[in-house]
């Protein structure tokens, strides 16, 4: 199946880049709809314009709560007929206004190995904690914060001579590969997410042959 992609931004946007340069190449079955971003300055707008991705400016601080900032999203995001949302280094905590309109179909990208280090500044958080392995993490989202069921992760080490410059460095690129794949499991139908545990904990299982 072709997915139909928004994908939500608030900065440089490389992992934009990354699935842009997937579809470009035929490596991930999805089309890019739309680009939305809260900052009318976000690199990934240009990244997006400059291969002709139609893209959005949702400025938060126009709507005076997070529920009516989410309905203008759906708003955008419905007309451009997308289907699945990827929160790409989008700094803004959704609503369920946003998950229920698309429901089981946001997927985020998070700088470390959930459930460790959730919110702002992961590679920061882990530096300080002084982890000696890190990582990223593709997920669906819920309602918490970095909380939702787990779709892929990869370790990456943190090495004594990282300053947080170094270490999101490292840890961004193979952010770019996790999304990528990722996203063409959803493509290929191979990500399941199960029904709730005692603890409404739902977790995903990737099906069909292992990826190559
Ligand atoms: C990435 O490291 C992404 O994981 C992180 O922001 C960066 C965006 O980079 N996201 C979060 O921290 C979300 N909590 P990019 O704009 O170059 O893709």
């Amino acid at each position: 199946m072709t997915l139909e992609l928004g994908v939500l931004v608030s900065g440089s946007g490389t992992n934009l880049g990354a699935i842009l340069a997937a579809v470009a190449e035929r490596r991930l079955d999805a089309r890019v709809r739309l680009v939305v971003s809260n900052k009318a300055d976000a690199k990934g707008l240009d990244r997006a314009r400059a291969v002709g991705v139609p893209t959005a400016v949702v400025p938060h601080g126009a709507f005076p709560t997070r529920q009516a900032f989410d309905e203008e999203l759906v708003r955008v995001l419905r007309a451009a007929n997308v289907e699945w949302v990827v929160l790409a280094g989008f700094m803004r905590v959704v609503t369920p206004v946003l998950l229920d309109a698309f429901r089981d179909r946001v997927v985020n990208i998070h700088p470390a190995l959930l459930p460790a280090f959730p919110g702002v500044d992961a590679q920061a958080q882990a530096l300080a904690y002084g982890v000696k392995i890190t990582g990223c993490t593709v997920h669906f989202v819920d309602a918490g914060v970095d909380t939702g069921p787990i779709i892929l992760q990869e370790a990456v080490p943190v090495l004594d001579t990282d300053d947080r410059a170094a270490l999101a460095a490292r840890v961004l690129e193979r952010e770019h590969e996790l999304l990528v794949r990722a996203l063409g499991l959803i493509a290929a139908g191979r990500v399941q997410i199960g029904a709730p545990d005692e603890r409404g904990r739902r977790r995903v299982s990737i099906g069909g042959p292992p990826a190559a």
